[in-house]
């Protein structure tokens, strides 16, 4: 059966053929991905080259989550471990507003990033015969020397809030992560603290789960250390998440 994603490409598709622009590099659940970008109504020849994304999205969405990462970049000035949003463009204005689109549509640019981690070891829940095994030690790798201490930077002011592993993404030339899509970023002031560990420990633990029969030494690290959900709190989801074992 069509999924909603393919329904809404579709819907879409025909009125951005006649946008140049990139190939669609992926659809998400707020908008679609395109590299290089749609051509803007104003034309910057930086932003038109496959070093760069566009994600069209409604504007008022747009909006927000530009001002999200305005706010992260405050934290981490010099992009370290965040994605920036470098600009909101127009597309093509008679199709933006075309009223069809129910909302006026706008495109987030930014940086190329590399590829998710969830697209790194293809986990799909639908078929766990795709999954890259491959790179399951590298991905817990990350895990333990990267993931934990960016959010604990983002987490001096901010929840993410949206912390699963197709909102990080992977540079396979530098070996560094980033994270990205701050669209349900929260201020940390009086919510839980242990948010974004739990939702990753969350993703980490469907393909943990996926590929136990493969590894049998995750069944003694599941044993390990419990189940960090009942009474949860920041420390026991970052035992968790550093005791996955070396592959
Ligand atoms: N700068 C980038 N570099 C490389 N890939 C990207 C970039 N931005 C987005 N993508 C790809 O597009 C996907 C969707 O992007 P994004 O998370 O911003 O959209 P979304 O609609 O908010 O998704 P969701 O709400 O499902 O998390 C990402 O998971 C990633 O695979
Ligand atoms: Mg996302």
């Amino acid at each position: 059966m069509e999924n909603d994603y393919e329904y809404k490409y579709k819907k879409y598709k025909n009125k951005y053929l006649d946008l140049k622009g990139g190939v669609r590099l992926a659809q998400g659940l707020e908008g679609i991905v395109f590299r290089p970008p749609l051509i803007s109504s104003i034309r910057n020849p930086i932003y038109e080259t496959d070093d760069y994304v566009g994600k069209i999205m409604d504007s008022e969405e747009a909006v927000k989550e530009f001002y999200n990462s305005q706010l992260v970049k405050e934290l981490d000035p010099n992009g370290e471990w965040s994605l920036p949003i470098e600009m909101i463009s127009l597309i093509n204005p008679s199709i933006s507003s075309n009223p069809e689109y129910n909302n006026f549509k706008v495109q987030l640019i930014s940086k190329f990033g590399g590829v998710s981690l969830q697209k790194m070891v293809n986990f799909d829940d639908d078929n766990l015969t795709l999954i890259n095994y491959t790179k399951i030690p590298l991905l817990y790798r990350i895990v333990k020397e990267q993931i934990i201490p960016i959010i604990d930077k983002l987490n001096e002011k901010y929840l993410h809030f949206d912390l699963h592993l197709d909102n990080i993404l992977y540079d396979e030339n530098t070996g560094k992560i980033k994270f990205f899509d701050f669209s349900k970023l929260k201020s940390k002031e009086g919510l839980k603290d242990y948010e974004d560990y739990a939702t990753i420990f969350f993703s980490l633990d469907s393909i943990t789960r996926a590929i136990k029969s493969r590894y049998p030494v995750l069944a003694a690290y599941k044993k390990s250390i419990g189940n960090p959900a009942i009474d949860p709190s920041k420390e026991k989801y970052i035992t968790a998440l550093q005791s996955l074992p070396d592959l």
